[in-house]
């Protein structure tokens, strides 16, 4: 066909990319791989084929990591940490920069080694996978240059073990390499089995690049290899791919003390408004559904239509389905590759075939004969408990959904046990900026989808985990406050019997929804000082639990307070204090049997004039990200806050947690000291007069130990902490694995309450959402 021909039936052309180079490079490398552990290749050893999913071609044989290379990998890395962390940002800067600089100048082969290994069409590999991997390099040398004047509190956590999934796997290595060597960690990476080519194309990078031995480690293998690494002595472990797995690695840490950063799986609205650029809407969504054959975990899989329009939109969405081209990766004309592996395609199938609801469809596409392939597929119809509306399909298959009003749209929307990402499509800015803010989503995009950048935070809330990758947001997972720890020893009560110091019976009740509450199990244990008995608590168990979460989930108009108003409250709040001081002061020292309590009341009141100070002050960000448009980093609060206080600071430990956490709107369920519970009691007396809504702090008396678990597994608190001197650390973390939700324990280390950690305790308390909205040219 002549070039005028083509022109004239505007018909596709094949248009292949060479794959000889990248071929060369693996028959170089001898067509079997071993680990890349201390700057160097490990002898092959027994292993498994990685195949092109396109065409069931053997491209290499990798080895199976054995627990001895998972052990000389962190080794090597826990050597080599120390002097990379020494050498400072800047010197840090200089090999990240090459790195990236490196990749830019291997671009191409990346990008076809990567379309050849996962099955993804060669525009996507080389124009979103690759860049966005050497802009992430370039983005954290930046990072690296800028820590000791921008964090210098922070330093290295130590060794990060990461383990990344198969449907981005450089752009995954990246999001995970690029930010922990930026803060002086070092790292051993586990790629997926499916795509680990890529990665060890990346060693390579790093032995051109200078690396220092050690710094990076890439060991190859299953999910067997995984859980050698969440085993291994390392410092933290960073993980995307699936929820179950992200589930048991969350039991697997569980009071390991290692940091935890989890990016699991969505199933994310795609919401359009009868008023929507409908022809741009749809164009978003093959980006969103079809962009890398739906295996993205952030994909708009959900498709939720205004009524009025849904014919039409669905009827131009078909049309625009049959125009797909599929077919081999490497031609640049072809919208939708392969799927990753024989397995992924199979379970895909499955799903597709177990539904009977709705009604599907699929694009009237030419189909490749053979290899990996599934058509582009839309599910029409479907009501929000269908299974396919919930569960992740991972795969190139849309699911169809109507709503009537926005708020509708909101509640379909927030209708799943994720929190990704979501998509909104309309005209009206005003709808657009009143919906984001309602989206429970770590990512919403407005009039565009599946934008990523290094410079705005990505990651989710609920069960799609926890964390952020890039940003500023993305360092903290990095780092830790500077300082050594110290050990927390069991805080004991002062021993005593007999009869009261004053003769009425003072059994505190404890306070619930705004009102004083008396135990459910009715039973109450006596509080003694040295001179005595000082009075009662109630032993609260698993329904007062219930009740106090019920009534703090019913407190949601408080996230929607103005700061100016919260920190109205907690003004008030401190100024009630110190009206009281020497009484508070005297009760901590007839508990403690210290002569401290003044000192932790001054405190305090300063802790709750810091948490005023910050409750209006505590912004967002705006990101300039390179596109058409800026990211908004907005902090929402984290939602129902429970936390077991401070032993050894019974008022101090309390205000801590409870005042930035109420400053940025969350609300709390608060375990008192559980050896000296009374200055709690007395301090509800202060709330009640300082127009604390009801619901917004709730507070338990009793053991921490029984508290723990039906705190941590609640499924509607989203976060818990612990600075309890009691050893359930390891309960909590593994309880709160059920809905993935956040953790802050001490695994038995001090905190100095002395010091205000305020920074801290605002960070934990709100979670970023990036709005991705269009602005200038
Ligand atoms: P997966 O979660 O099993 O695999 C991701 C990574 O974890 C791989 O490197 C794997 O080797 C490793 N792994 C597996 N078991 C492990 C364990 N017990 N401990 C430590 N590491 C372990 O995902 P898989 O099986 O490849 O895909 C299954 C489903 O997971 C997909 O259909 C999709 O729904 C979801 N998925 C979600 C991803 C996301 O980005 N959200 C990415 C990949 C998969």
């Amino acid at each position: 066909m002549s070039v005028k021909e083509i022109f004239e039936t505007m018909d596709y052309g094949p248009a292949p990319e060479s794959a000889a180079e990248a071929l060369a490079w693996l028959v170089d490398q001898g067509d079997r791989f071993g680990h890349f552990i201390n700057g160097a290749f490990t002898k092959p050893g027994d292993g498994f084929e990685s195949r092109n999913p396109a065409t069931g071609e053997v491209l290499a044989t990798l080895s199976q990591a054995s627990q001895t290379d998972v052990d000389a990998a962190v080794d090597a890395a826990r050597k080599a940490q120390p002097k990379w962390e020494g050498l400072g940002g800047a010197g840090r800067a200089r090999y990240l920069y090459a790195v990236a600089r490196l990749l830019q100048k291997h671009s191409r082969l990346f990008a076809v080694l990567e379309s050849m290994d996962n099955g993804k069409p060669i525009r996507e590999s080389r124009d979103i996978d690759i860049p966005l991997a050497q802009r992430h390099f370039y983005y954290h040398a930046g990072m690296a240059q800028l820590m000791e004047s921008e964090l210098p509190d922070a330093e290295a956590l130590g060794v990060c073990g990461q383990i990344i999934p198969w449907n981005f796997p450089l752009l995954m290595l990246a999001w995970k390499i690029a930010p922990a060597l930026a803060m002086g960690n070092t790292v051993v990476l586990k790629p997926a089995e499916y795509t680990s080519l890529t990665a060890l194309l990346f060693a390579d990078i790093c032995i051109q690049a200078g690396l220092p031995k050690g710094v990076v480690n890439i060991v190859t293998g299953d999910g067997a290899v995984g859980e050698m690494i969440v085993g291994a002595d390392v410092d933290k472990i960073a993980f995307t791919g699936s929820t179950s797995v992200g589930r048991r690695i969350r039991e697997a840490t569980a009071g390991s003390g290692k940091e935890l950063t989890l990016e699991l799986g969505g199933k994310s609205a795609y919401i359009v408004f009868d008023d929507a650029d409908i022809d741009s809407a749809i164009e978003g969504l093959v980006d969103a559904i079809w962009f890398n054959q739906g295996q993205v975990c952030c994909a708009g899989s959900r498709l939720l239509v205004q009524e009025g329009i849904a014919d039409r939109f669905h009827t131009k969405l078909r049309a625009r389905m049959d125009g797909l081209r599929i077919g081999n990766p490497l031609d640049k004309c072809i919208d939708v590759g392969a799927v990753v592996d024989p397995v992924q395609l199979q379970t895909i199938k499955a799903m597709v075939e177990s539904n009977t609801a709705g009604e599907l469809y699929q694009a009237a596409c030419d189909m490749p004969e053979n290899g990996c392939y599934f058509p582009p597929t839309l599910i029409t119809g479907l009501e929000t408990s269908d299974p396919l509306m919930q569960e992740e399909i991972f795969g190139p298959v849309l699911v169809s959904s109507t709503f009537r009003t926005p708020g509708e749209a909101v509640e379909l929307a927030n209708n799943t046990r994720y929190g990704l990402a979501a998509t909104v499509w309309t005209e009206n800015v005003n709808l657009a900026l009143d919906i984001a803010p309602k989206l429970v989503a770590g990512v919403v995009w407005v009039n565009a989808t599946n934008l990523f950048d290094a410079a705005a935070g990505f990651g989710g809330v609920r069960e799609s985990g926890f964390g952020r990758e890039g940003g500023w947001e993305g360092l903290s997972a990095y780092t830790k406050s500077k300082g050594k720890t110290k050990p927390l020893a069991k805080v004991e009560a002062i021993a005593g019997e007999g009869a009261p110091v004053d003769p009425i019976d003072r059994t505190a009740k404890m306070y619930v929804g705004g009102k004083q509450a008396r135990p459910d199990s009715g039973y109450s244990k006596p509080i003694y000082g040295k001179s005595g008995l000082l009075g009662h608590v109630g032993l609260a168990n698993r329904k007062d639990v219930r009740n106090a979460v019920e009534a703090a989930a019913g407190a949601k108009g408080w996230a929607k307070a103005t700061g100016h108003l919260r920190a109205q409250i907690l003004y008030f709040i401190g100024e009630n204090l110190s009206a009281r001081a020497d009484e508070f002061a005297h009760r901590i020292d007839a508990m403690t049997g210290k002569t401290t309590g003044a000192k932790e009341v001054e405190t305090s009141i300063q802790r709750l004039f810091t948490a005023a100070a910050w409750a209006d002050k505590y912004d967002g960000q705006v990101h300039g990200v390179p596109i058409r448009g800026v990211a908004l980093a907005m902090k929402e609060p984290t939602g129902v806050i429970g936390a077991l206080c401070a032993d050894e600071a019974p008022l101090l430990g309390l205000v801590s947690v409870m005042a930035p956490a109420i400053a940025m709107g969350n609300r709390v369920v608060l375990a008192a000291s559980e050896p000296y519970p009374l200055a709690a009691t007395d301090f509800y007396q202060i709330l009640e007069t300082s127009d604390v809504p009801a619901g917004v702090v709730n507070i338990l008396t009793g053991s921490h130990a029984e508290l723990a678990k039906p705190l941590a597994s609640h499924l509607n608190v989203d976060a818990v902490w612990s600075f309890s001197s009691s050893d359930v650390s390891a309960e909590i973390e593994k309880a709160a694995a059920g809905n993935l939700k956040r953790t802050w324990v001490n695994n038995a280390t001090a905190t100095d309450w002395s010091v205000d950690h305020s920074r801290k305790f605002l960070q934990a308390a709100t979670e970023i959402k990036n709005i991705w909205v269009p602005y200038g040219e």
